[in-house]
């Protein structure tokens, strides 16, 4: 699908040292601001959930950027949509892990009885850098004893090897840069 990966592809944006010196920032808003780039990003992914795994049960989102395009997929698929969040933002029980980025450090969390054991779950987000974020929410999801079946991301900084630290988990990017 040539044409709905070069809507996407314009509407990426590069800002070189944000948020820090050496980084050179992919800005996915612009996708945001577009309807049409915004349904090219969703189709995309349904067509390859539908064609890769048809029985899922589960879309879980990473704080923030997955929760922009996570929602919208679980609507399409007819399935629910879980959060996992910056620690300290979600209420009752909750399992956490601390994890690394390409620009810092953070812990993420997700409620207990969000996920049961042995469903069947993707993980979503915007963009795949060293594969941290991704890695520690496949952690999560191993301590609620769900099945991953992949990940999503729009963009992946294939430089950064991020797929390589999910192994054996798959990640399908619609973009990537070097
Ligand atoms: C960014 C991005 C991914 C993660 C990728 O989020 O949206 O979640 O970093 O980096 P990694 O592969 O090296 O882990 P960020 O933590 O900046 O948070 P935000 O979505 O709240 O802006
Ligand atoms: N863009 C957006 N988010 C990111 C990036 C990036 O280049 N690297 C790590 N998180």
């Amino acid at each position: 699908e040539e044409s709905k990966l070069d809507l996407i592809s314009r509407c990426i944006r590069p800002f070189p040292d944000f948020p820090s010196e050496g980084i050179l920032f992919r800005d996915i808003c612009p996708i945001m601001k577009s309807p049409a780039a915004l349904t090219a990003v969703i189709d995309l992914f349904e067509q390859h959930v539908l064609e890769c795994h048809p029985v899922v049960d589960l879309i879980v989102g990473i704080d923030a950027r997955g929760f922009l395009f996570g929602p919208l997929l679980a609507q399409r698929l007819g399935v629910g949509f879980v959060m996992v969040r910056k620690k300290g933002k979600l209420p009752g029980p909750t399992v956490s892990v601390a994890y690394t980025l390409e620009y810092g450090t953070a812990e993420a969390e997700v409620q207990e009885d969000s996920v049961s054991p042995g469903q069947k779950v993707i993980l979503i987000d915007d963009l795949l850098a060293t594969g941290g974020t991704l890695f520690a929410a496949c952690e999560l999801m191993k301590k609620l004893r769900a099945e991953v079946l992949g990940c999503l991301v729009v963009v992946s900084l294939k430089d950064l090897s991020g797929a390589d630290k999910l192994k054996p988990h798959t990640v399908f990017p619609l973009i990537q840069f070097c």
